[in-house]
């Protein structure tokens, strides 16, 4: 197995997310004119976000607080489409991203929303953040690590969770795994953006060991758009 520099490869995520990626994702993220593959992401996306959403408010209703007093990390927030969705909603967000342009992008629309009262915006690895939260959401980020790295940020994920964790993944497909293998499905200059692909086995293995129950695996598919949605929960919380 290929050892990976857990530094070395956030930074070139963050190089990447601060320069080309942060293009590219942001107009995802946005709703300007897009081509057609990016339309069956921003498709995928905005399906995903609404399920995490309706599951976060169920949730916190449960929880019978007020949601002006729920703690909410967002990490690898982007733009900040979740952050300002349970804003919203008056929850208060930490928002975390590892590419300053993307954190710009999200206290800009943080700002024109007139939120910034109840997101904290932090600039930063979110291995870095402390503290306990009671929601934690980790959205398509995850999908650009390979283990171990990825197993190592999830635990540290779960490790902040006071009552539920959320996240995406990429769910391995074995067809995809062999067009990897070959090489021949990214050209080799993007491969620092590959999508990353990881068995359901090894992500419950993490969740478990960290204290967590999964509740719901959620396959979301939309084109070119092929996560697994984790709803994940710190039992008797
Ligand atoms: C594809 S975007 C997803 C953005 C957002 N979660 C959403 O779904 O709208 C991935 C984001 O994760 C951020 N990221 C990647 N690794 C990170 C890390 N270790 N710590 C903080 N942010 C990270 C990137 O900078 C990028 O903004």
């Amino acid at each position: 197995m290929e050892v990976i520099d857990s530094t070395q490869h956030k930074q070139q995520l963050q190089e990447y997310f601060n320069g080309a990626g942060f293009q590219r994702w942001s107009a995802i993220y946005g709703d300007g004119e897009v081509s057609r593959v990016r339309r069956t992401i921003r498709a995928g996306h905005s399906r995903m976000l609404a399920l995490a959403e309706t599951w976060a408010l169920d949730r916190t209703g449960q929880m019978s607080r007020p949601l002006d007093t729920v703690q909410v990390l967002d990490a690898g927030c982007g733009t900040g489409v979740f952050s300002l969705m349970l804003a919203q909603h008056g929850m208060q967000v930490t928002a975390v991203d590892i590419a300053p342009q993307m954190l710009a992008a999200a206290a800009k629309r943080a700002s024109v929303a007139g939120l910034t009262h109840r997101i904290t915006f932090i600039a930063g690895d979110v291995e870095q953040v402390g503290g306990t939260f009671d929601l934690v959401a980790c959205f398509d980020v995850l999908i650009h690590y390979p283990q171990p790295v990825f197993g190592q940020i999830l635990g540290r994920l779960a490790q902040r969770t006071g009552h539920m964790l959320l996240f995406t993944y990429a769910p391995y497909e074995p067809l995809l795994a062999a067009m990897h293998w070959i090489g021949g499905f990214f050209p080799h200059a993007h491969r620092r953006t590959d999508i990353q692909m990881i068995r359901e086995a090894s992500v419950r293995q993490t969740l478990e060991a960290h204290g967590l129950d999964v509740q719901q695996i959620v396959p979301i598919r939309s084109g070119f758009y092929h996560v697994n949605l984790v709803q994940a929960l710190r039992p008797d919380t």
